[in-house]
């Protein structure tokens, strides 16, 4: 895989970039199409910016797909996305394995229609002894259900005695979705979230403890590679202190 040539100094590349693809309604709406044409337009940013994070040299790129809160949409839109999402793997998986592209899942993917839960699957098969950047993909995730899950885990470990006294920060941090079972993922250098919304709705909420924030008006499906590679750079300048100073 081709490294592209970027003003970006590999020192200053984020190893890791967690994003909040949000607008796809909004932009559904400003063309008078239906959302679920929204969510078709995301997808295609969404292969653009896997493609150009591969070949800029992010080692891992985590996207909110589909948050515990989704469910409240209509039945159509969630049964749409998830179409979706089997039609991305049965046309796209190639080309991610071509990439040398490993996919994880973040969040209870069980529960998610069938077909889905299939291609997922078979997706997380197929790339699993990649060794090029690692692609999660946030499903039925929420960050509060992640926390009570980890800390269930722990609270079983402590009874069973396998835990013996104090639990520690790095104990939490393996017992969440972006720990032990998915390969211990770094904590995200940069959060992006699109379409003028500035929050983290339930995202990654221990994780981002020391992440920067980079926001844009764009709405998803109007994200761009040029427009991604200028927030790395606004990122690639910026001061990290982790509460030093
Ligand atoms: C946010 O836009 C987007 C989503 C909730 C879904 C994102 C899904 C995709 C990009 C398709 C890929 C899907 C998978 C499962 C890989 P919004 O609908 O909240 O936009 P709005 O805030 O303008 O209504």
């Amino acid at each position: 895989m081709p490294e592209e040539k970027t003003r970006i100094p590999a020192d200053r590349m984020p190893r890791h970039v967690a994003i909040i693809m949000d607008g796809n309604g909004r932009w559904a709406e400003k063309k008078g199409v239906s959302r679920i044409k929204g969510h078709t337009a995301g997808m295609e940013a969404m292969k653009e910016i896997i493609r150009k994070s591969s070949h800029m040299g992010i080692q891992y790129l985590t996207v909110y797909a589909f948050s515990t809160e989704n469910w409240k949409r209509t039945m159509e839109e969630v049964s749409g996305i998830f179409k979706l999402l089997v039609q991305f793997v049965k046309l796209d998986l190639s080309e991610l394995d071509e990439e040398n592209v490993r996919v994880r899942v973040l969040g209870d993917y069980s529960v998610i229609p069938e077909a889905a839960k299939k291609s997922l699957d078979k997706t997380l098969k197929t790339t699993e002894n990649n060794t090029g950047m690692q692609f999660n993909v946030a499903v039925n995730y929420g960050s509060r259900a992640e926390i009570t899950r980890g800390v269930n885990r722990l609270a079983e470990q402590v009874r069973s005695g396998e835990i013996e006294g104090e639990i520690t920060e790095e104990m939490i941090s393996r017992s969440l979705y972006t720990g032990d079972e998915n390969g211990n993922i770094p904590d995200p250098d940069l959060i992006i979230r699109t379409s003028g919304e500035e929050r983290l709705s339930n995202f990654l909420l221990w994780q981002a403890a020391y992440s920067e924030f980079e926001f844009t008006d764009l709405l998803w499906p109007d994200f761009t590679p040029e427009a991604y590679e200028k927030l790395i750079e606004d990122y690639a300048g910026s001061d990290r202190r982790f509460g030093g100073r």
